[in-house]
């Protein structure tokens, strides 16, 4: 069962991807844990969730008693001893919700200490994801922001690929530079690029001619009016974009492909 995740520049498209991905893989008959590891949460939005439901998904890094139950330490203090491996096996049923074959779980924002953090959240956080990626049979989908440190490297190993979310323009190629050197730092084995919102071949051509030579494109998907709408309505963007869906069809399968070989 792949273990991917998603990252990139702020608002190049992540979220969409990974709910994209998420509703192929369910479609197709797997177990999917989607985790909103992004700190400005819209995954469940993005996958077409009532609002009702959505507003169930408690952030698990908001979960103070859970934290302090579990680690030994408050949430917001470092420094002092707490354990580095909580137990965490019962949190995915737990506090997730499940939506059309999909269940959502939401990490939250860990205030203290900036990135790569030692603290209670952090702790609960990566074991979290660690042991989903580990011991849960299902397909993982994490949707996460540009700053990968703070995964840990035993997370960071564990996942099968990084899929670097990049749009034709300078700024997310260079933040795709950098965060390939840093997964390559924290010993994350493959990243592979998608490119959004293109709009034609230039674009593709302009995202090829300026990616670092051994950071591979895996597929793109284009601008599409309908993802817009699809985000102004509230829509799953797999119900609201068709053509959309079909590109993403055909990331997964060189996805599969490329790890089913690696
Ligand atoms: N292929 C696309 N075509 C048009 N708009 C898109 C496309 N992909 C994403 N968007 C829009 O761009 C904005 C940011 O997308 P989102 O997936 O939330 O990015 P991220 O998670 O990287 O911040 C959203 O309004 C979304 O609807
Ligand atoms: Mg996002």
């Amino acid at each position: 069962m792949p273990k991917i995740a998603i990252t990139g520049k702020g608002g190049v498209g992540k979220t969409t991807l990974a709910a994209l991905m998420a509703h192929i893989y369910a479609e197709a008959g797997h177990k999917v844990i989607a985790i909103d590891a992004d700190p400005a949460a819209s995954l469940a939005y993005a996958l077409g969730m009532p609002d009702d439901l959505a507003a169930k998904v408690t952030p698990i890094a908001e979960m103070e008693d859970l934290i302090y139950e579990r680690t030994g330490a408050k949430p917001g203090t470092s420094g002092g001893f707490f354990t580095l491996n909580p137990r965490v096996d019962d949190i995915p049923d737990r506090f997730s919700v499940q939506y059309r074959g999909i269940r959502l779980l939401q990490l939250g924002t860990i205030s203290s200490g900036g990135s790569g953090c030692i603290c209670p959240e952090s702790a609960i956080l990566r074991a979290l994801v660690t042991y989903v990626i580990l011991y849960r049979d299902e397909v993982m989908i994490l949707d996460m922001d540009a700053g990968v440190e703070h995964l840990g490297r035993a997370t960071a190993k564990a996942v099968d690929a990084f899929l670097i979310v990049v749009e034709p323009g300078r700024r997310s190629l260079s933040t795709a530079a950098n965060i390939q050197k840093l997964a390559a730092d924290i010993g994350v084995t493959h990243c592979f690029v998608v490119g959004n919102k293109v709009r034609g071949p230039a674009d593709r051509d302009f995202i090829q001619g300026n990616l670092p030579p051994d950071l591979p494109m895996i597929g793109y998907l284009s601008a599409s009016q309908e993802a817009i709408e699809a985000d102004l309505r509230g829509q799953a963007v797999f119900d609201a974009a068709p053509s959309l869906v079909e590109e993403a069809r055909q990331i997964v399968a060189h996805f599969d492909a490329r790890i089913a070989t690696s």
